[in-house]
């Protein structure tokens, strides 16, 4: 069997070290890595395949910073070319970004059987440019593996029972990645880290691309930093609009953005984490910290059910008075397996073998 994986982002990476794991043990599959090149800084690509060891990839595309019509053409082309050339048996791909899209597209139009991982998310706000892809890749899909029962259930509401596809529960393969590799947790080097601090990402474009969301985050940042260290390893976007926009950082601690064993370190290490990032807000739940989300919805509800997760938007009251009240959250107590068993892979891949 012939499997063609398409990644092209920080988030896949980590997703697809722990699915090319386990697809390794199976002699019987030839597993093709696709790059797209959407992310392609040494520390937002080349870092996570040398530290996980992901395979190096059969192909590399080159296609990044376009607008995303462009980007998401690019790729098509791109990957159909390979596909006609290699003819997998299936097409892999992961999570909700223009490369997951491309490859969705493609797999349809040529016919070849098309597996999601990360499926059924929604945050039901269409502005997102990653609500647009899920849904597609979702619909195009013939295994949608589903990390969570919210997941499952946005499908059955959305008619999937009546479509020719197959749902599975997989739980989270984030999940298993962190489990495997918190054992290679590593202190980020080259910068002073205080015994408590705040970890921080930042790069949606709903906040990246809104000048007045992006100065009140900011400012409330600013504010917490005056008392305790806030350290935010800075995706490249909110860089640009950062030195744009001259937003003032003077007391918050900016590194470049780091290496997956790293922010495992920083979140095993932090007292708690601020973000509008779609795997940080889980990662805090698995390391039992309290996470305070720069978003107006999130696509992980449970956490927010369970009180693990604070949904405060841009606001910079809200941020600061989410900060004020984190430590009454007690994660201790809260219920712990929300994403599955820390066996999505191997589901994942069993499910991919069996399939009729
Ligand atoms: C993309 C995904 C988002 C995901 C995120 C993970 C889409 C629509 N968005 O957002 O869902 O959460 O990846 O981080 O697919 N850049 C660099 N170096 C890099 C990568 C990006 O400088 O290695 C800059 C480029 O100027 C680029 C901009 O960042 O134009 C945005 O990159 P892009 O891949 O379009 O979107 P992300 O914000 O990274
Ligand atoms: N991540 C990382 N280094 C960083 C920032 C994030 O290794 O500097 C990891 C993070 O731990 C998570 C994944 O990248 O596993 C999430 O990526 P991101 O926030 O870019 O995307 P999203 O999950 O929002 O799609």
């Amino acid at each position: 069997m012939k499997i063609l994986t398409i990644l092209g982002a920080r988030p896949q990476f980590i997703k697809a070290a722990v699915v090319s794991r386990e697809i390794k043990k199976y002699p019987d599959i030839k597993e093709i890595i696709v790059h797209t090149g959407q992310h392609y800084d040494i520390n937002m690509s080349d870092i996570f395949f040398e530290e996980m060891k992901i395979p190096k990839p059969d192909y590399y595309l080159g296609v990044n910073s376009l607008n995303h019509g462009a980007m998401t053409g690019k790729m098509m082309e791109k990957i159909e070319e390979i596909a006609l050339k290699e003819k997998p048996d299936w097409i892999l791909v992961y999570g909700d970004t223009n490369s997951t899209l491309a490859g969705a597209l493609v797999a349809s139009k040529l016919h070849i059987k098309l597996a999601h991982v990360e499926a059924g998310l929604r945050s039901f706000n269409k502005k997102m440019p990653e609500e647009i892809n899920r849904i597609v890749a979702d619909r195009l899909s013939d295994i949608l593996f589903c990390p969570t029962d919210n997941a499952v259930e946005n499908l059955k509401r959305e008619g999937f029972e009546f479509f020719d596809c197959k749902i599975v529960k997989s739980g989270d393969v984030m999940y298993d990645a962190v489990l495997y590799y918190k054992q290679y947790a590593q202190k980020p080097q080259n910068v002073d880290i205080s015994e408590n601090f705040v970890l921080c990402t930042i790069h949606r474009a709903e906040n990246t691309n809104d000048e007045t969301r992006l100065r009140s985050i900011f400012e409330a940042l600013n504010e917490i930093a005056k008392e305790k260290q806030v350290i935010l390893p800075l995706h490249p976007r909110t860089k640009q609009k950062i030195n744009k926009l001259s937003l003032s950082l003077n007391t918050i601690t900016i590194i470049e953005p780091v290496g997956y064993f790293e922010m495992l370190w920083l979140l095993e290490n932090c007292d708690c984490v601020i973000t509008d990032s779609g795997g940080l807000q889980k990662e805090a739940y698995f390391f039992k910290k309290f996470c305070i989300t720069l978003r107006d919805e999130t696509e992980w509800v449970e956490l927010v059910e369970i009180g693990a997760n604070k949904l405060v938007g841009a606001e910079k009251d809200k941020i600061l008075k989410a900060y004020k009240n984190h430590s009454m959250f007690n994660i201790e107590n809260s219920k712990l397996n929300l994403y599955g068993d820390g066996v999505a892979s191997q589901k994942i891949v069993g499910e991919v073998m069996e399939y009729e």
